[in-house]
């Protein structure tokens, strides 16, 4: 135990009603969504955070003035330990940016290091934002089908190559781990598509904003850590508003060691006014990186019980729906194909007959049209619900 771990209160994961204060998840209304639906889409928790989290937003609240806060070395060094302990990175301070979201970290990264008409590429199916930030920039979206046999994704690195040479791609977004198809890319994988990147000067963003989810037997790689080239021609997206259901006291770091680069993306940042967190989101972010570990480990290993159990659920009753294996992340990726519902009459057969509010499959893009995304972070009888009526929906 690390001397920042040992000072942690006690951890306890505590499930809170998202009723009794508003939230997308929950917004049937906003959503037009029948109000008796199990909401399991948005990629946000049902836990309340680390109780250190707590404690210091309280402290912070109680002193009562709000005025404009700065960033603190408080919350870089945090942010840098974390990574060092617990994703073996060690980035160096200088090379990180704030801004608030990675959303607005991949939007501004498209705009700097593309320009209008330009191809980035993406592994489809991926996060939906990822195909707005290229496309509402005026930017080319070049999508890599991911290969998929067997119920298990991989990346086919040839066609990655020929891709990208044929279409002149410029900037790779990537997504490790992969939200929503929960891989975890090896390094392995990661120098192949990295080799790619290098000998056709294609620069890579990479999203790792699900890297604290690993499940066990798994291991985080960021791509910027395999090779100082690899570093060189990368930005990397982190945040701690993932791990700890902070979301909406939004909070991101960008590292970009290459200094040409990062002055282009501090000023397109500027340019937009897109400069800094406030005064909860440092406070809340800074407490969850210094006290939160052992919250965190035990959220997690909540997670994977969940999964094991939906798992267990759906062999028994509805073997035909396929799980690919999760490495990472908190949402699983259900695989429709055996039934004859694509597209939206996936999403309305299992909302009217199982009860079920996902994530559907074809907002990732190709190859996403039979599946659905299953968000694990909440209670285990959220999940054995969502179950009962996957079976009571594909009964006979
Ligand atoms: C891969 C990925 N990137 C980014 C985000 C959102 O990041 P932020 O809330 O910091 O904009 C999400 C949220 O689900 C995500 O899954």
């Amino acid at each position: 135990m690390t001397e920042r771990e040992g000072r942690q209160a006690a951890p306890a994961l505590q499930v809170v009603d998202r009723k009794q204060a508003p939230c997308f998840k929950y917004d049937f209304a906003h959503y037009q969504k029948a109000p008796d639906l199990i909401p399991m889409w948005l990629a946000d928790m049902d836990f309340a955070t680390a109780p250190a989290v707590l404690a210091a937003l309280q402290q912070r609240v109680a002193h009562g003035a709000f005025g404009y806060a700065p960033r603190g070395e408080a919350y870089d060094g945090a942010v840098l330990a974390w990574l060092r302990e617990h994703q073996h990175w060690s980035p160096e301070a200088e090379w990180m940016i704030v801004t608030p979201g990675v959303n607005a970290a991949l939007r501004c990264c498209v705009r700097t290091l593309t320009a209008p008409g330009e191809s980035v590429l993406l592994l489809a199916p991926v996060y939906g934002p990822f195909y707005d930030a290229i496309r509402q920039n005026g930017r080319r979206v070049v999508e890599l089908p991911l290969r998929y046999a067997a119920g298990r994704y991989s990346l086919d690195a040839e066609q990655m190559e020929a891709l990208v040479a044929r279409e002149k791609v410029k900037l790779f977004l990537l997504c490790n781990p992969h939200n929503p198809i929960g891989r975890v890319w090896l390094a392995d994988e990661l120098a192949a598509m990295g080799e790619i990147c290098l000998r056709h000067g294609v620069t890579i963003v990479s999203d790792e904003i699900h890297s604290d989810f690993i499940f066990p037997g798994h291991h985080h790689t960021s791509i910027a850590s395999l090779s100082e080239d690899l570093c060189e021609a990368s930005v990397v997206c982190t945040a701690p508003t993932k791990t700890f259901n902070l979301a909406g006291l939004p909070l991101a770091n960008i590292f970009v060691r290459n200094a040409g680069r990062r002055a282009r993306i501090r000023q397109e940042l500027l340019a937009a006014g897109m400069t800094s967190g406030n005064a909860l989101s440092y406070t809340a972010c800074t407490a969850a990186y210094l006290h939160g570990a052992a919250w965190q480990a035990e959220c997690l290993a909540y997670i994977v019980e969940n999964r094991r159990y939906l798992e267990a659920r759906l062999r028994e009753c509805v073997p035909d729906i396929v799980l690919p294996p999760q490495e990472g992340t908190y949402l699983a990726w259900l695989d429709f194909s055996a039934f004859p519902y694509r597209g939206q009459a996936l999403d309305a057969f299992l909302e009217e007959r199982a009860g079920l509010w996902l994530s559907p499959g074809w907002e990732y893009g190709t190859g996403g049209e039979a599946f659905q995304r299953m968000n694990l972070a909440c209670s285990r009888e959220t999940v054995a619900r969502a179950c009962d009526g996957l079976q009571r929906a594909f009964a006979g």
